[in-house]
């Protein structure tokens, strides 16, 4: 399973992405305005250089069919990781299947976004795109199972061999996140706010403070025992001890 960061905040991105656990990064124009990215091409060209060969998805931002596939083949040229994210509809429900099809004969990496249903997500991937979107928490918004929808899409994409990659987003707590990974999602999109949620523990916290102090204890008897002599090899090991349980880290 893959994580991508629902973000197009810079410095965040960046700090995950050097942690080793960023595939990939999605935006919209709500992400977009939010994170204070105004200038579109200069947003997205930045994030893609950050993330090399990572997809970044960006976002068509018109109702109009043909200017959809105007604005993906020039967000393409911006970058070769740039994936397009095109609606299943667009506002007024006309189907944008046909924009998802013909831009992926072109060779552009397309992810349906905005997918509620199970319906809408087969139709997506029968059409090639490379990613289906489906918003869990808009999905529970509407009183319905996103664990329900997310597995039964995975089953049908299995059983018929088709390649397309299920990328759950639209995340509103951790428990979502452990809920979408065990239903089947390829990806996780997460917004970067869970992350340290997910990642720190208060027993954890705990434990490894537990650990440090007894290793300072045993450093303690070590030189109640026999006093370290300047310049000796013990003092060489016990120095990288006293610093490595010097605290540096904050706690709360
Ligand atoms: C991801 O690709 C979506 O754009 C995003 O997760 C939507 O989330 P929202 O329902 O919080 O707007």
């Amino acid at each position: 399973m893959q994580i991508f960061l629902d973000s197009a905040n810079y410095e965040e991105i960046e700090t995950w992405f050097r942690q080793g656990i960023v595939d990939g990064v999605t935006t919209n124009p709500s992400i977009m305005f939010k994170d204070g990215v105004y200038n579109l091409e200069e947003g997205a060209r930045r994030l893609c250089a950050l993330l090399k060969d990572c997809p970044v998805s960006v976002e068509v931002t018109s109702n109009d069919r043909a200017e959809m596939i105007q604005q993906a083949r020039t967000f393409a040229c911006w970058a070769p990781n740039i994936v397009v994210k095109i609606p299943i509809v667009n506002e007024f429900g006309e189907s944008c299947l046909g924009v998802i099809h013909s831009l992926t004969c072109d060779g552009i990496s397309i992810n349906t976004t905005a997918i509620l249903s199970f319906n809408q997500a087969i139709l997506a991937a029968k059409a090639g795109a490379k990613y289906v979107s489906i918003f869990a928490g808009r999905i529970a918004d509407e009183g319905n199972d996103p664990g329900t929808v997310i597995r039964n899409v995975r089953a049908w994409l299995d059983q018929w061999n088709l390649t397309s990659q299920i990328i759950v987003g639209s995340i509103r707590t951790v428990m979502d996140i452990q809920a979408a990974a065990l239903a089947g999602a390829h990806i996780l999109t997460i917004p970067p706010q869970f992350l340290p949620k997910m990642v720190d523990h208060k027993y954890t916290r705990d434990t490894v403070r537990q650990f440090n102090q007894d290793a300072e204890k045993a450093l303690r008897e070590i030189t109640q025992r026999q006093p370290i002599a300047p310049g000796s090899g013990a003092e060489a090991a016990a120095v990288p001890l006293r610093s490595a349980l010097q605290p540096t880290a904050k706690r709360p």
